[in-house]
């Protein structure tokens, strides 16, 4: 792991205007690399909340993954947690594919500065970055993908917003559950 590499992709990508989420932002949200992290959590986008202060999933989600991560023995102060695009798209819409593509390469070196035993895709456009556009969740959650394109190990997940949207009783958040439990199952034995 190389935290100089991370450090200086944060600091290059703060100053990204290679799409027109830049025209929109308040800050460009980087991430975050605890020392030590061994799982690298990647979601979607910043919100209203992230966009404001600058880090990644402190909002509504943020909070049910905290808690999510606890349940399972995950401490999120030892994960490290990134979003397929670094700015907030317009009233929260999805980012296009167009603005994926762009930020890829962020997302890509930020994988190779991490250097995680395995990456965690929360939702369908962390998916479609790891695996492609094809493919749906409910088919690939659950368990592990061993020859997926980063280059490590991947569990594809619920995002958390799927979780709040679909309830304490709905298939989400169970899976959610589920799956980060897988994680820390993988870490314990790897
Ligand atoms: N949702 C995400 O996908 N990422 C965040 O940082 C916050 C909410």
């Amino acid at each position: 792991m190389s935290r100089q590499e991370w450090d200086r992709l944060a600091v290059a990508m703060s100053a990204c205007i290679a799409c027109d989420l830049s025209q929109s932002r308040q800050r460009v949200v980087p991430g975050q690399f605890p020392p030590g992290a061994r799982v690298l959590l990647v979601g979607e986008a910043p919100g209203r909340e992230e966009d404001e202060g600058g880090e990644p999933f402190v909002g509504r989600s943020g909070r049910l993954l905290d808690g999510l991560l606890a349940d399972v023995g995950l401490d999120r102060s030892r994960v490290a947690v990134v979003n397929t695009v670094k700015c907030r798209p317009p009233a929260n819409r999805t980012p296009k594919r167009a603005e994926l593509a762009t930020c890829r390469p962020w997302l890509d070196q930020q994988v190779e500065a991490v250097d995680p035993a395995v990456v965690v895709t929360l939702g369908g456009s962390a998916l479609a970055w790891a695996f492609g556009a094809r493919h749906r969740l409910r088919d690939m959650r659950g368990r592990v993908h061993s020859g997926a394109a980063v280059g490590r190990p991947v569990v594809a997940t619920y995002h958390p917003s799927a979780a709040l949207r679909f309830g304490p009783a709905g298939e989400p958040l169970a899976a959610l559950r589920a799956d980060l439990g897988l994680v820390a199952e993988l870490l314990r034995t790897a």
